[in-house]
């Protein structure tokens, strides 16, 4: 794990992270960022941020995007975030989010924005939709941090891009009106970035690649047995290489003996079909408590909506002194 700096004896350092609605999570979800949201609440003054306003750059149906919030709302509840440790909300029940990414935008060049590797990425994926809140998603993403003044911000691998802009940006804001933002540091768990069954490519909803956690057994178990493992290991004797095959790197988050694990496929005296099971069960018992949290959750809607009105209710005085202070420093009223 990283290391964190210690907190300080009077001002608790705040941590904030948002993460896109994209339904239940996946295995990467978890291990890549969730895992740290859970621990960080008890080091830090923690604060969630289910990131609908970012999901709108790419998800155009009102109820599936409605759909996808609540069920992410859910699953981090099931998963352990607790509304007793942190805040959890969504970033359109705080619209003061976009005024902020407008302000902001203010002090960013365009060709920070034009170079962010998510937005080339997604005008080569999608040529027929490259709207323009894509462009300034990162500017969006600085704004949620900044909005708290968060300093820690946990994230999976694949966010370093936007938080360095967000680093520039608030640095860019800071060095024209003033000290007000402090520069947010990432924070990673062991396992940043997780690959997807397919062994090729990052685990990602819109692969089709993922381990969905809170699914049904059956279903976790079909995704698990249809990873790929070491392509080069053909016939059941054929020793494995588990420093390649990505079943045998989960085992490692699901029991204290994988490397007696990884040592059978290297000696061959356990094949894939059995590691692949194996790892099934344990992903499935692992989830079991979680998988229940979320059934019950799912059941009492209310229950969810109450907590994310909540978070939003007690974020309400902190984001409307950052946006006194910088609409003052600003110029505006
Ligand atoms: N871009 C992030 C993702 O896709 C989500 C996000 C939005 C975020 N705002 C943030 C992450 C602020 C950290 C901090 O996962």
């Amino acid at each position: 794990m990283t290391a964190f700096p210690a907190r300080a004896a009077a001002a608790p350092l705040r941590t904030f992270s948002g993460i896109q609605p994209s339904g239940a999570p996946h295995i990467g979800n978890d291990l890549g960022a969730i895992r740290n949201y859970v621990r960080l609440q008890d080091e830090y003054e923690a604060i969630y941020c289910i990131v609908d306003y970012h999901a709108l750059t790419t998800v155009h149906e009102g109820e599936v995007l409605r759909q996808r919030t609540f069920e992410m709302a859910a699953s981090l509840l099931a998963l352990g975030l607790d509304p007793d440790r942190c805040t959890l909300f969504v970033q359109s029940h705080r619209p003061e989010h976009t005024e902020l990414a407008w302000l902001l935008a203010t002090v960013t060049p365009v060709s920070w924005v034009e170079r962010t590797p998510s937005f080339k990425e997604k005008r080569e994926a999608r040529p027929d939709d490259i709207n323009h809140a894509l462009l300034t998603y990162p500017v969006l993403q600085a704004a949620d941090i900044a909005m708290y003044k968060a300093s820690i911000v946990p994230v999976g691998g694949d966010q370093s891009a936007h938080l360095e802009l967000s680093r520039e940006i608030v640095r860019a804001f800071n060095r024209r009106y003033g000290e007000t933002f402090p520069e947010p540091r990432e924070v990673h768990t062991e396992t940043p970035v997780v690959m997807g069954t397919d062994g090729l490519r990052r685990m990602s909803k819109s692969i089709g690649n993922t381990i969905d956690i809170l699914a049904a057994p059956d279903v976790i178990r079909q995704q698990v047995m249809s990873m790929v493992t070491d392509t080069q290991r053909i016939k059941r004797t054929d020793p494995g290489r588990p420093e390649v095959c990505n079943v045998c790197q989960l085992h490692r988050f699901f029991g204290e003996d994988y490397l007696e694990i990884q040592d059978g496929e290297r000696t061959a005296r356990t094949g894939c079909v059995d590691t692949k099971r194996l790892l099934a069960d344990r992903i499935i018992r692992h989830y079991a408590p979680a998988r229940e949290r979320y059934a019950e959750l799912t059941g009492h809607p209310d229950r969810v909506e109450g907590i994310l009105e909540a978070g939003a209710d007690r974020l309400r005085p902190i984001a409307a002194a950052t946006m006194a202070e910088v609409r003052e420093k600003m110029g505006l009223r």
